[in-house]
């Protein structure tokens, strides 16, 4: 099962979030970060600069692109993960990658990025956050759980959501590349967090709903190391939210 850590708010998230990440760099130097962009993991990046670990040898993966943006337009995650990670964390630009920046086609981009994410050993801990259609990383809901990373088309909910980030609705891409969730799998644990009344409904089915590809967030439930911070509005429908507390409360010390 999940470990549940039912926090008081987005800076707390962000600072537990910031301690697995620690832990993991502590231990690897050169570990292998799977990257999230979006608000959610905005935080944890802010408690991870506040703790001035040295992350150059750091390697990056993100865990989705849009397809269709400009280069060098400031919303591809390209331009937002080297603005809001490599730059404020101090990660070497060169060992950062977002799906398709390889400089090669579009056509077989899915099938590099796997094979660059295999070359170094794959991913140690992946940040994850969660869409209100329930999708981690661009799996939208259909997406098989055993994907690869692969050009997706995002549902007419997720592009209204992200427009925020965007000058109008219309200028947010119908497409995108990302990992697929066999991929996100892969990663040795994973963290995801999630925050706000908005994402109640797709926390409760991705932690505790049927494992369906309708909700792609419920593969999460086949992973053997997953932390799961959400505030109190996210987990507020949770079913069984008082064990979670009791068991985070209660949890020993070698356990998360
Ligand atoms: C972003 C990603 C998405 C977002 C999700 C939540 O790289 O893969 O799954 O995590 O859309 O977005 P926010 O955090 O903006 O609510």
């Amino acid at each position: 099962m999940a470990e549940i850590a039912i926090v008081a708010d987005a800076e707390a998230a962000g600072e537990l979030a910031a301690q697995q990440i620690a832990r993991v760099v502590a231990s690897r130097p050169d570990a292998v970060l799977g990257l999230a962009t979006g608000s959610t993991p905005l935080s944890t990046w802010a408690a991870l600069k506040g703790r001035g670990l040295d992350l150059t040898g750091v390697r990056g993966f993100a865990l989705d692109e849009y397809v269709g943006l400009p280069d060098g337009h400031p919303e591809s995650y390209r331009a937002v993960i080297t603005r809001e990670v490599v730059e404020p964390l101090g990660l070497t630009p060169s060992l950062v990658h977002v799906p398709g920046d390889d400089g090669g086609p579009l056509d077989g981009a899915g099938e590099r990025y796997e094979a660059a994410i295999a070359a170094v050993g794959g991913v140690d801990l992946q940040i994850l956050g969660i869409g209100r259609t329930g999708h981690i990383g661009f799996n939208e809901p259909g997406s098989s759980l055993t994907s690869r990373t692969r050009i997706k088309t995002l549902t007419e909910q997720t592009r209204a959501d992200n427009a925020r980030f965007f000058d109008s609705p219309d200028q947010v891409p119908r497409h995108c590349l990302t990992q697929g969730l066999g991929t996100i799998l892969d990663a040795r644990q994973l963290v995801l967090l999630a925050f706000g009344e908005g994402k109640a409904a797709a926390v409760a089915a991705a932690v505790e709903g049927p494992l369906s590809a309708s909700m792609p967030g419920s593969v999460i439930q086949l992973h053997p190391r997953v932390l799961v911070i959400v505030d109190e509005a996210a987990g507020s429908q949770l079913r069984h939210a008082d064990y979670y507390r009791f068991a985070w409360d209660n949890r020993l010390p070698f356990e998360v």
